[in-house]
């Protein structure tokens, strides 16, 4: 596909299925992710992989997260929230373990990590599958990030749920102009 095609052609799909991404698809995913702009180098990115029964455990902690949140919330709530790990073959939650640096505030590594997934969408889409990016409240929810295997200091950028494209997005027109100052 080429570059541009894919740059401006790429939305989040409805609806995601198998096959994700094989092995080498996902290499080639992650290495697009890690050639992210990097101020210094700091490689600042977590990429946590949950794939299979993985997406289960996931499951656990998005419901766990919510119940922590509404302790009132009903059991067909959280099994809904559970199933959301369920909603793609693949999901890649992308954070940033920001470090200190004095030239390279913590603001330009989330971004970087921010980067760094936006290119995972994008090497997905330019690999035939689809994806869309999530967060919610789990990902400022200190005991989650911990069950994830990250810091408590660590900025959770997204999940990413990738897979092949069941149901088509839908195609967004921006208008460009009014966004755009010209000097
Ligand atoms: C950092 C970030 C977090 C997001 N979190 C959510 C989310 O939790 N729920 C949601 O419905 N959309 C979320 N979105 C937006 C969607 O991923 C998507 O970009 C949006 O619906 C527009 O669709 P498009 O990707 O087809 O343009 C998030 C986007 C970003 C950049």
């Amino acid at each position: 596909m080429d570059a541009i095609e894919a740059l401006i052609g790429r939305v989040s799909p409805a609806g995601l299925g198998p096959p994700g991404p094989g092995d080498e698809e996902l290499r080639k995913i992650l290495e697009a992710a890690a050639a992210a702009p990097d101020h210094g180098r700091l490689q600042p990115w977590r990429f946590i992989v949950m794939a299979g029964e993985a997406r289960e455990r996931l499951g656990e902690i998005l419901a766990q997260s919510l119940q922590r949140r509404e302790p009132d919330s009903p059991p067909a709530r959280l099994e809904a929230e559970k199933r959301k790990a369920l909603r793609s073959p693949l999901v890649i939650l992308v954070a940033a373990a920001v470090k200190e640096n004095p030239n390279v505030p913590e603001v330009e590594q989330i971004v970087s990590a921010g980067a760094a997934a936006q290119n995972i969408l994008l090497a997905a889409h330019a690999l035939g599958f689809g994806g869309f990016w999530r967060t919610g409240a789990v990902a400022y929810d200190g005991e989650a990030k911990r069950a994830l295997g990250l810091e408590e200091s660590d900025r959770v950028v997204g999940f990413l749920y990738l897979g092949s494209v069941v149901l088509a997005g839908r195609p967004r027109r921006v208008e460009i102009d009014p966004l755009v100052r010209r000097w």
